[in-house]
């Protein structure tokens, strides 16, 4: 089955809580692959990029100021339907809607402060990627074998 990439965050309270670790083990035990990492703070400009969609919402400024107040951690993760497998994992957008197991479900009880954004589909997949990963930061490897026993 072909790869699908999808862009990850990890929002300022899963950094302020600590629960990055977690969250990592969580996506790399399921099998999917990191194909790229980075810590950043998200300006007001770049939250009205990644939210385009949402920018005329009641609730978009909340939503500004609550992923601007810390930094976040960005991944692009790459597997098989990992764009559908990842909102899986991560649940419905209310953490007291979401059930256990999922991420939001078992961390949070917030609508807004949810830990954890996913792209929603192919298209959105490509454009928020694009949006915080040159390709130079983005790395294919062989996920299957390295030398551990030299
Ligand atoms: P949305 O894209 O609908 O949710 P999801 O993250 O599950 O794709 O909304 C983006 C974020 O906006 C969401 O993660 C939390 C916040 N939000 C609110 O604060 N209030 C709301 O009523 C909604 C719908 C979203
Ligand atoms: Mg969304």
């Amino acid at each position: 089955m072909a790869a699908e990439r999808t862009l990850i965050l990890f929002k300022p309270d899963a950094v302020q809580r600590r629960l990055c670790g977690r969250l990592l083990t969580r996506i790399e035990e399921r099998g999917l692959k990191i194909v790229g990492l980075k810590m950043l703070q998200v300006t007001p400009e770049l939250s009205r990029e990644h939210y385009a969609e949402h920018v005329e919402k009641p609730f978009y400024p909340q939503l500004e100021e609550f992923i601007t107040s810390a930094p976040v951690i960005a991944l692009c993760v790459e597997g098989p339907e990992a764009i559908q497998v990842m909102r899986g994992m991560m649940g419905k957008t209310n953490g007291r809607e979401s059930a256990p197991g999922t991420i939001r479900g078992d961390y949070g009880v917030s609508r807004q402060m949810n830990l954890i954004h996913g792209s929603d589909g192919p298209e959105a997949a490509a454009r928020e990627i694009g949006i915080y990963f040159s390709d130079s930061e983005l790395f294919d490897y062989d996920p299957t074998l390295a030398p551990w026993t030299c």
